[in-house]
């Protein structure tokens, strides 16, 4: 777990080109592990992100007596122990930084008969988990102990006989769905979910691939209802992991904003619950080529050609929001280079990532001479590229252990007049281990 800050600075130098593969999803590589622990066998997982959410999440279902290999490069092997077959941990499960592991995890152990104790960085102690527990309470778990306001450290207690329910989700969240759906596993007859908005599907996709029942039917007006046959034997089945396209969007911004760059991204996962900053990106006149498109591990991928352009402010409706809710600083580091304004509508949900990353977006660009502001739940931004064509910079951002708002800056100091400074960068290795290496391998200059 990151200890000591890392400052970093990021210049403008040039055009970035070449070529780079971004590591693997973070949503599927976290899902691969727990599900491949709840099989009976071996599954085999090829390109996981071996950042450190994703290796916090292996060290707990160790913990809970799975066996998971690493084997180099991203491979992977997991002997898993069956639905409802975690044993109970020795000591406190800790999750660092990840929201995702932590919250599915509630989800993998309120099916068993086991009690386990949650923990994490000072970040993930602020972040809510009231709406996880809601659907597993009514499922048969119990929290014994919490921090104030349903906060971790917090002592879980499985349900020894799960109930099956139907739950209509408050808010749109993948990880409360799957969480829920985790649960249902070990439940007798169907589990339902009902999601008034779509979000991410990898879940589902990967019970189905394991050989659950699953049925996805839609819901209103871009909603969606999932029901999972509980009792199910998962069958292991291997699974290859895409490239991250959350992660894939720093590079792609920062060539976006850079004139005369030229990159090409290999494998990005077009997954379209993800791809809402590629829509908003091509309406505000990017230039990206989606080249090779093909299937991989079930998933749409493709290589991105992105090449340096100019772009226009939008007006990001509300309703987009589920398919890019990790894209929202990046979006607004490209917005302050675009010319016009550019409104992002119905942000709500960033108040309750990593951060408040609605205030930690806004404070990165006004330290470095963007006009923006918040207007209700709406984050509203001046672009300068009609006027001196880019962002003063000159700022240091603080990146309250926020691996996005590290990278964000990053990205802005990329293609400002002035350096931008990180306070600290070590939060990256979350998610994107290799970052600053990768962007200088096209070309940035970071130090
Ligand atoms: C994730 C869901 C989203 C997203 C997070 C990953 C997932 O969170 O922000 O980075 O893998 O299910 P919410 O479920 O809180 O929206």
């Amino acid at each position: 777990m990151s200890t000591k800050p890392v400052p970093l600075t990021a210049r403008r130098n040039g055009p970035l080109k070449g070529h780079a593969r971004v590591p693997g999803d973070k949503s599927i590589s976290i899902r691969a592990l727990i599900l491949g622990a709840m099989t009976v066998g071996e599954t085999q997982i090829g390109g996981l992100l071996e950042g450190e959410d994703v290796l916090n999440s292996a060290q707990a279902l160790r913990a809970l007596g799975a066996s998971l290999e690493r084997r180099g490069g991203g491979a992977w092997r997991v002997h898993g122990v069956g639905v409802a077959g975690f044993a109970e941990p020795r000591a406190a499960l800790d999750f660092g930084n990840s929201g995702t592991g932590s919250r599915l995890m509630f989800g993998a152990v309120a099916g068993c008969p086991i009690t386990a104790v949650f923990d994490g960085d000072a970040s993930l102690r602020k972040r809510p988990m009231r709406r996880i527990l809601d659907p597993l309470e009514l499922m048969g778990a119990r929290v014994l102990e919490q921090a104030e306001g349903g906060r971790l450290p917090l002592k879980l207690k499985g349900a020894s006989d799960p109930i099956p329910i139907e739950y209509e989700s408050p808010v749109p969240s993948a990880q409360l769905k799957s969480a829920a759906l985790l649960a249902g596993l070990a439940a007798p007859g169907e589990t339902t979910v009902i999601e008034r908005e779509a979000t991410r599907d990898h879940t589902e996709k990967m019970l189905i691939h394991f050989g659950a029942q699953v049925r996805i039917e839609p819901q209103g007006q871009g909603g969606r209802r999932i029901t999972l046959t509980g009792q199910p034997e998962l069958a292991p089945s291997p699974i290859a992991v895409p490239a991250d396209p959350s992660s894939a969007a720093f590079p792609l911004v920062a060539a976006l904003i850079t004139p005369g760059s030229e990159v090409i991204l290999d494998g990005v996962m077009m997954n379209p619950l993800r791809t809402g900053l590629l829509t908003t990106l091509g309406e505000m006149g990017a230039s990206i080529e989606y080249l090779q498109r093909r299937n991989e591990g079930g998933e749409d991928v493709a290589d991105l050609l992105v090449r340096g352009s100019p772009l226009r402010g939008v007006e990001v409706p509300a309703a987009r929001a589920p398919s890019m809710i990790d894209e929202y600083p990046v979006l607004a580091v490209a917005a302050s280079f675009a010319e016009g304004t550019t409104v992002m509508r119905g942000l709500k949900e960033l108040r309750v990532k990593e951060s408040d990353r609605l205030a930690a977006t806004l404070a990165l660009l006004r330290g470095n001479g963007v006009e923006a502001m918040i207007e209700g739940d709406d984050l509203v931004v001046q672009g300068l590229g009609g006027t001196s064509g880019r962002a003063p910079g000159g700022g240091l951002v603080t990146t309250h252990m926020d691996h996005r708002i590290a990278m964000s800056a990053l990205v802005m100091g990329l293609a400002s007049d002035k350096p931008v400074k990180i306070d600290d960068g070590s939060f990256i290795a979350t998610s994107f281990p290799g970052f600053v290496e990768l962007m200088r391998s096209l070309g940035a200059e970071l130090s």
